[in-house]
């Protein structure tokens, strides 16, 4: 249970069943911003905003710091064991096989089920365009049983779609991947664009409507609570590292990609958050006797359809971008964000998806799985077998679930494994100091323990039901 697989013997194997290295700087940072920017943004800002109202700028800034301490780790270990597997393989170099095997499924819960929440945000959009060219999808295909219907069929399609994608090859994947990243930079660069020269004042105040931590209303509220959910916005940069084996000297690059791609989407999400707030505001719907209703209730969603869909506030939205351009009377370029979603989310898929199965692949390779899931295609070079299971998992999840909750669980997943990492830098500093570390974390022993600190606090503010599973 405790044994370690040693950092040499890591490396040795990553040798004798390798992929093939094929992944530059830039590729990577494409990779990176492609799996960040998604849903988070273009979806879960609404159920942020009645979190947290126009405070939810902090949690952007909160959720971004504890990725920017915990990325700062990660880039320290990812640059000296350069191999597929993420957190799980430094868990099982530092801290021994079961604590490594818990991490490996905290992962693919991470993956997998962010996967999951993606195709449903994905469906969203997609319901929405279909409805401004006169298209009504009956609730029984449109949505889960969470909210009236039966089955998300938009959302099971896309996620079994981008499967097979990834069962045919990386290298033309990242090819797409790298377009879709582009239309959906362009999509928040226009959004910015559009909304911050109508940014009004007074949308801005109540600032904090429900407090740092809920004032009392409950748990997962406030700015905090607000900031522990749209943290699943900043969740996919470490897909870079886990992406080390394909990587051509993943030494300098890993680093380069990680810290690059987080960057660059801080940026992007704090000024879009801004121009969202600013334009038609973000105060959270309240109850009859003024209670704070949950993001994802009943309660919400009965009050909000009292509304017609463009007097609706932002909270109610499934499409929230799309829905503030059109607020704004940029109702065409509205369905242009709507369909740069419809074609930019499934990339983030694609990475979620691709991260899952490096993770699973390894642990198969280290026996912690059956072996045969590690049988790499001969022609397409992928591990297809482990890739085709994953995708039917994803895609029933994407069927059933409702996104707030799929992100959350998501993230309890993401936090445990970050934790573990931020644990193993500081071992490793003590019981391997002169073992050759290309990038190495700048004040580690305050960045990690920041890392420690923010990735705990943040996992204690998630609904009760994520931290349970
Ligand atoms: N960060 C990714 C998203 O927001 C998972 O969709």
């Amino acid at each position: 249970m405790w044994r370690v697989k040693s950092l040499d013997a890591i490396l040795a194997s990553a040798e004798k069943k390798s992929l093939t290295r094929s992944l530059g700087p830039v590729q990577l940072t494409l990779l990176g911003v492609g799996a960040i920017i998604g849903t988070g943004i273009f979806v879960l800002t609404s159920e942020a905003a009645q979190k947290a109202g126009p405070g939810m700028m902090w949690s952007f800034v909160i959720a971004a710091a504890v990725c920017a301490v915990a990325a700062l780790c990660y880039s320290e270990i990812a640059s000296m064991v350069p191999v597929s597997g993420s957190a799980y393989t430094y868990t099982y170099a530092v801290m021994g096989e079961i604590l490594a095997w818990m991490v490996g499924w905290a992962l693919i819960l991470e993956y997998a089920v962010a996967a999951s929440a993606v195709s449903v945000g994905w469906s969203g959009y997609f319901i929405g365009l279909l409805n401004s060219w006169g298209v009504t999808l009956p609730d029984a295909i449109a949505v889960g049983p969470y909210a009236g219907g039966i089955v998300n069929l938009p959302a099971m399609l896309i996620a079994l779609l981008i499967t097979g994608l990834l069962m045919i090859g990386t290298s033309e994947s990242a090819r797409v991947n790298a377009v879709l990243v582009a239309i959906k930079v362009t999509a928040l660069t226009v959004f910015i664009a559009l909304t911050l020269p109508v940014i009004k004042g007074e949308n801005f105040t109540p600032f904090l409507p429900n407090g740092w931590f809920g004032d009392g209303h409950g748990a997962g509220l406030g700015v905090v609570g607000a900031a522990a959910s749209i943290f699943f916005a900043y969740v996919g940069f470490h897909a870079v590292s886990t992406a080390a084996e394909e990587t051509k000297n993943p030494q300098r690059n890993v680093p380069i990609g990680l810290i690059a791609s987080l960057g660059i989407c801080t940026i992007f999400y704090l000024l879009v958050a801004a121009g969202a707030i600013g334009a038609v505001g973000a105060q959270p719907l309240v109850g009859p006797a003024g209670e704070v209703l949950h993001s994802g209730s009943s309660a919400l969603a009965a009050q909000c359809q009292a509304f017609s869909s463009l007097e609706q506030p932002l909270v109610c939205s499934r499409e929230a971008l799309a829905h503030v351009l059109r607020v704004v009377g940029h109702e065409r370029i509205g369905d242009l964000i709507g369909i740069a979603a419809f074609l930019a989310l499934p990339s983030v898929i694609l990475i979620m998806l691709f991260g899952q199965t490096r993770i699973f692949f390894v642990m198969a390779r280290d026996g912690l799985l059956p072996g045969f899931l590690a049988t790499i295609h001969p022609k397409w070079k992928t591990p297809h077998i482990v890739t085709m299971i994953t995708g039917v998992a994803v895609a029933l999840f994407a069927a059933f679930l409702p996104v707030g909750k799929l992100a959350d669980i998501s993230n309890s997943g993401t936090l445990f494994a970050f934790f573990m990492v931020a644990i193993a830098v500081l071992i490793l500093r003590r019981t391997q100091p002169n073992r050759h570390r290309p990038f190495r974390t700048p004040l580690v022993w305050i960045i990690a323990p920041l890392a420690i600190i923010g990735t705990v606090g943040l996992y204690l503010n998630l609904p009760t039901e994520s931290k349970l599973v």
